[in-house]
């Protein structure tokens, strides 16, 4: 099924809107809750496909976890040594977060299992934690190009290895911290740059010992994690399309309740407001261990920047939305230092660089980046690859555009942003979904 949207030029954006949960906090909550002691509640949990193929994989590996009302699940743990075998492999979706970090885990236990995923997340790259793991003892089959489906082989003993990530990566870091709870000995991770961390605030809130020195973060195995509640914020990645959206288009104004601000996941507002963005924040507070805010944005005159590449990690799943901004922004906008943009969901260099051009805006891709000459959105049909984040960005698009945008493959919104298009329409957006069949 092909899901195709059709956005009307102009349109508005206004008013209070709350954004679905976290997808990196909600996918942890679950596998934490799962592998605690005792019963943990969930609140605010992201239902979108990603984060119920990480609680679906939980479920095969028998935890019984329930749904008490919209984002409200129960989490009946069964400890670090309870999870059983599954009957079939683990499937992950299109949701790299839920291989990387479950390769970590599965590497630890007592059963052997293999985890697959779609055609996207099939063809993206595991070695990177494979390589890492099978340093720790574990035993990891991929396919010849290094990638899933991965076949773990249970009743392996890990030991804790020192690690300097060779790419700025929280899913390397998560899936070897993961990995060190059932390592003889201590795990530790050196991050080149500051990645995001939801999985050391989340295990601390679970009551288990982490160590962070600078760059270094280590963990002790042998320790147990202890149920707790834990409430998801908003995704400051599903809130930076109406960040972005609230930018560039006319007399816009509105305000992002509850949105996790986590200095490691900031990035798009620090690089929004270097551009010119008018964005404020309200009520900052700390729920679950996690910085929280209210944020309002409204238009603004926007210009192009050279983005400084220490923000490139902090936003790096913004960059599909930035690049909208760039095309609306006066001047040029460089991005350098962001290779891994090519490795994501989609080649988000690529893919948003075609897009651009589909809709009259002239970009120059970079091995590592892209050069957006700021210039009129025209309108034009608009192929997403399937890319969740790239959907979004040109449905945002549309509200500076001169003509209708159609945007192709859109399935996979569901991935990250249910109801989207309920959202947008409540915020002002006029857009249209259609299913074709293929
Ligand atoms: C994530 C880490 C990032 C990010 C992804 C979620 C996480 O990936 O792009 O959407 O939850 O740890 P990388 O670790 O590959 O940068």
């Amino acid at each position: 099924m092909n899901i195709q949207f059709t956005v009307l030029p102009g349109g508005k954006l206004q008013g209070l809107h709350r954004v679905p949960g976290d997808k990196s906090i909600s996918h942890r909550a679950i596998m934490l809750g799962a592998l605690a002691d005792g019963t943990t509640e969930v609140t605010g949990f992201l239902e979108g496909e990603d984060t119920l193929a990480t609680l679906a994989a939980f479920q095969a590996m028998g935890v019984p976890i329930e749904k008490l009302a919209p984002g409200h699940i129960i989490i009946q743990g069964v400890g670090l040594q309870g999870l059983k075998q599954p009957s079939v492999p683990l499937n992950l979706g299109n949701s790299g977060t839920s291989m990387r970090l479950l390769a970590g885990l599965m590497a630890g236990q007592a059963f052997s299992v293999e985890i697959v995923g779609d055609a996207s997340l099939s063809k993206r790259p595991m070695q990177r934690v494979t390589e890492p793991l099978s340093q720790m003892g574990a035993i990891i089959e991929t396919s010849g190009t290094g990638t899933s489906p991965l076949k773990i082989k249970g009743h392996q003993s890990l030991r804790g290895i020192n690690y300097v990530l060779p790419v700025a990566s929280a899913q390397i870091k998560s899936c070897l911290l993961l990995a060190g709870l059932y390592a003889q000995g201590v795990t530790c991770v050196t991050e080149p740059a500051p990645t995001r961390d939801h999985t050391e605030r989340m295990l601390t809130g679970f009551g288990y010992p982490v160590e962070r020195e600078e760059a270094k973060v280590c963990i002790n195995g042998g320790h147990h994690l202890q149920a707790t509640a834990v409430d998801v914020p908003a995704d400051i990645s599903s809130a930076a399309f109406f960040m972005v959206g609230a930018s560039i288009a006319n007399q816009a104004d509105v305000i992002l309740q509850h949105v996790g601000i986590n200095p490691t996941r900031t990035g798009i507002i620090d690089i929004l407001r270097q551009m010119g963005a008018d964005i404020t924040l309200y009520n900052s507070r700390t729920v679950s261990g996690e910085p929280v805010a209210d944020i309002q944005v409204r238009s603004a005159n926007l210009k192009g920047i050279t983005i400084p590449e220490h923000l490139v990690p902090l936003a790096i799943d913004e960059f599909p939305a930035i690049f909208i901004v760039a095309a609306c922004a006066q001047g040029k906008t460089v991005l350098t230092g962001a290779k891994e943009l090519r490795v994501k969901e989609s080649d988000r260099i690529q893919v948003m660089a075609d897009g651009l051009q589909a809709v009259g805006i002239h970009s120059e891709p970079l091995p590592d980046g892209i050069i957006i000459h700021g210039g009129q959105i025209r309108g034009g049909e608009v192929n997403s690859h399937g890319d969740h984040r790239i959907a979004m960005a040109f449905t945002m698009a549309a509200l500076r555009a001169q003509e209708k945008i159609v945007i192709q493959d859109c399935a996979n919104v569901a991935t990250s942003f249910p109801n989207f298009i309920g959202l947008v329409q409540a915020a002002g957006l006029q857009i249209e979904e259609n299913r074709l069949s293929t």
